[in-house]
């Protein structure tokens, strides 16, 4: 294309405005006086000196045409990605991913065993929940040591080899990391809990509020897992602050000494065992008001207030996203660009990012300093808070409509240049099957490998596991304290264990899992038929579309590419994704559990036939009545593109430029 435009340039410069350029110079421009002065082409004819301002003319719009070339090639050129972009991450709830040493609970050797299975999906990198000895209250967030490990996961010496493991097979390693609270079980904790003496060198490292009145806390300030954020301490007689359970007691970033502890350990899991970043947990908490001001109450629909008992009752005006915070992050990043210039190995810096769009890009770039290297994207785990505007309810539907604000919402608010990530879940939401619809599971995952930036995958979700059924989870079993303390009546509706149930990897005891008698958690009893092992056999399944999603996510398009919306109605979620000189994607996917037509032609973005690359028939699952509507590099007119229920195609054709 490139080629033709190039010559039809070449020829109007030349036919039209060469001569009318060169007459004109003839005429009243100065060359001819001036080569006789300077006594050059003294001979010089009228009809010589055309031809000179021919050539000269010619030559200039050569010159601004490369030029121009050559800026639009500068401009598109392909960008230098990191590792954190263009690797897909797998996350592993360490407690139930294999069990190594048949205890019932998953560990790192375990990992480490499973290790080629993850490379075999596509994903190369891993992001771990927390290893470090904890208070056993919050899934390991409720840390008791920050650079140790925690006996029931495994040694220091399984930790060094599953970074080595890891390394070899050219994957990367990233660590949870809680900075924002311990377990009240930390030496720290212990100390700073004995008195409120001066000398007393752990003093302030937690959030203290002096008072002898026992019974009313110092505000209205409430915990993320419900009910009012301070806890009494008897024996200093203070109130101490938790945003999370009364068990995870809040840092003070105002005390240097914390800051430095919390830094050190972050270098020494850096620089000493070598992982390749962090997935830091609840940054957002990290500061709140000096004063202690109370939160604005949210006012609810009928223009009532609610009186402040759950975590959403309060505007966190005062408790979350503090000016500090962010420069705090700034600091941050520093540290880790210095270690990754020393080592010559880049460490990424990811934030759990639970904030308002609106300050997202805080996360990225705080007083023109970069921060995070991306913030966490909650909005496919918020899916069910979208609210239907024709009716003011919440339309937890996985409709197109729904999925187009959801993404250009958040790429509406994602700072210019900076890099976007995607995720459909994790180990405190429901899992897509639960939460959306199993039929939506290879849909979920197709957005989120297609639509662009790094993606995140929770483990299990590669064959579409489902929640544990409620009536399989007695209140003795329950492991989340977030459900546990609401006592056996409420414990159901606030656990998050019924996404964190232990991995199907066979059909065989404990679903290859563990070969215990009893696992940490119950296993959902799916596992007879919904496993790694039968999906590597099936014909079909959610783990080959999964895998073949996460390979095709390597292709420059997808990588770096821009994204544009083309149909996207009430069954139709459709979108193009092009790089510059590189084959462009055109992704449609039927969200419908009835069969569609469209037509995709709509705009020159779209050229009028395309060829598959790639073809999943959604609605059945069952080889024997497996009709391919589609083959691989089959032609296909955009006009009129038919799907079926659930379908997703991928087309391209030859780049345009
Ligand atoms: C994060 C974690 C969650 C944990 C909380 C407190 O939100 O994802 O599991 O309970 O922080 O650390």
């Amino acid at each position: 294309m490139l080629n033709i435009l190039r010559i039809i340039a070449y020829t109007i410069g030349s036919v039209v405005f060469g001569p009318i350029l060169a007459v004109y110079l003839t005429f009243y421009g100065d060359l001819y006086s001036l080569s006789k002065t300077y006594k050059i082409l003294e001979k010089i004819s009228d009809e010589w000196d055309l031809l000179l301002h021919f050539g000269l003319f010619w030559i200039g719009f050569y010159s601004m045409l490369s030029l121009w070339i050559e800026y639009k090639k500068f401009k598109n050129k392909p960008p230098k990605l990191q590792w954190w972009q263009t690797e897909t991450i797998y996350q592993i709830y360490i407690r139930s991913f294999f069990d190594s040493n048949n205890d019932g609970c998953g560990d790192l050797r375990g990992i480490i065993q499973k290790l080629d299975y993850i490379k075999s999906l596509g994903t190369n990198a891993i992001w771990i929940t927390p290893m470090y000895p904890s208070g056993g209250k919050d899934g390991g967030y409720d840390i008791s040591s920050f650079t140790e490990i925690d006996p029931t996961l495994g040694t220091m010496n399984d930790f060094d080899d599953l970074v080595e493991e890891v390394h070899k097979r050219n994957m990367y390693i990233l660590l949870d990391f809680i900075p924002n609270h311990t377990s009240n079980l930390h030496k720290w904790f212990q100390e700073s809990s004995k008195n409120n003496d001066p000398k007393n060198p752990y003093r302030d490292y937690y959030v203290w509020y002096p008072s002898e009145d026992k019974i009313n806390p110092p505000n209205n300030w409430v915990s993320c897992f419900g009910g009012s954020a301070w806890t009494y301490n008897e024996t200093r007689k203070a109130w101490y602050l938790h945003q999370f359970l009364k068990e995870q007691p809040d840092l003070n970033y105002r005390c240097p000494e914390v800051k430095k502890e919390v830094e050190n350990a972050m270098k020494f899991w850096l620089n000493e065992k070598n992982v390749d970043g962090f997935r830091v947990d609840a940054f957002r908490h990290l500061f709140e008001d000096r004063n202690f001001e109370d939160e604005p109450l949210v006012e609810n629909k009928n223009g009532l207030k609610n009186a402040a008992l759950e975590y959403d009752d309060l505007e966190h005006t005062k408790t979350a996203d503090q000016t500090e915070t962010f420069e705090l992050l700034t600091e941050w990043r520093k540290m880790f660009d210095d270690i990754s210039r020393k080592t010559n190995r880049p460490r990424a810096l990811i934030v759990e990012c639970t904030s308002d769009l609106k300050d997202i890009g805080k996360y990225y770039e705080y007083n023109k300093k970069p921060s995070a290297n991306f913030a966490l994207n909650f909005q496919f785990c918020n899916m069910n808070k979208i609210v239907d505007i024709n009716s003011n309810e919440i339309d937890s539907s996985y409709r197109p409509k729904n999925v187009e604000k959801l993404i250009n919402d958040y790429l509406k608010c994602l700072p210019k240049n900076s890099w976007s990530n995607w995720h459909t879940g994790n180990h405190d939401n429901m899992r897509v099957a639960s939460r959306i619809g199993e039929e939506y599971v290879d849909l979920a995952n197709a957005l989120n490998f297609l639509i662009g930036g790094t993606s995140i995958v929770y483990y299990g979700e590669e064959i579409g596991m489902i929640d544990l059924p409620k009536e399989c989870l007695k209140f003795e079993e329950c492991q989340d304290e977030k459900g546990k303390k609401y006592g056996p009546k409420e414990y159901l509706e606030r656990t998050r264990d019924f996404c964190r149930t232990p991995f199907q990897w066979t059909n065989g005891k404990n679903s290859g899992f563990s070969s215990s008698d009893k696992t940490w958690l119950p296993i959902n009893p799916n596992y007879k038929f919904l496993n790694v092992e039968s999906q590597l056999k099936e014909y079909r399944s959610h783990l080959k579309v999964f895998k073949d999603l996460v390979n095709l996510r390597r292709s420059p398009s997808f990588q770096w590419g821009s994204y544009k919306t083309i149909v996207v109605n009430d069954q139709i979620f459709s979108f193009l994704r092009r790089a510059y000189g590189f084959p462009p994607f055109l992704v449609v996917m039927n969200f419908s559990n009835s069969s569609t037509q469209v037509n995709l032609l709509i705009n020159s973005d779209i050229a009028p036939r395309g060829y598959v690359v790639y073809y999943h028939e959604g609605s059945s699952y069952n080889p024997s009545d497996y009709k391919l509507e589609y083959k691989v590099k089959s032609p296909v007119l955009t006009k009129n593109v038919k799907l079926n229920p659930f379908d997703l195609l991928i087309l391209t054709w030859a780049p345009s430029e």
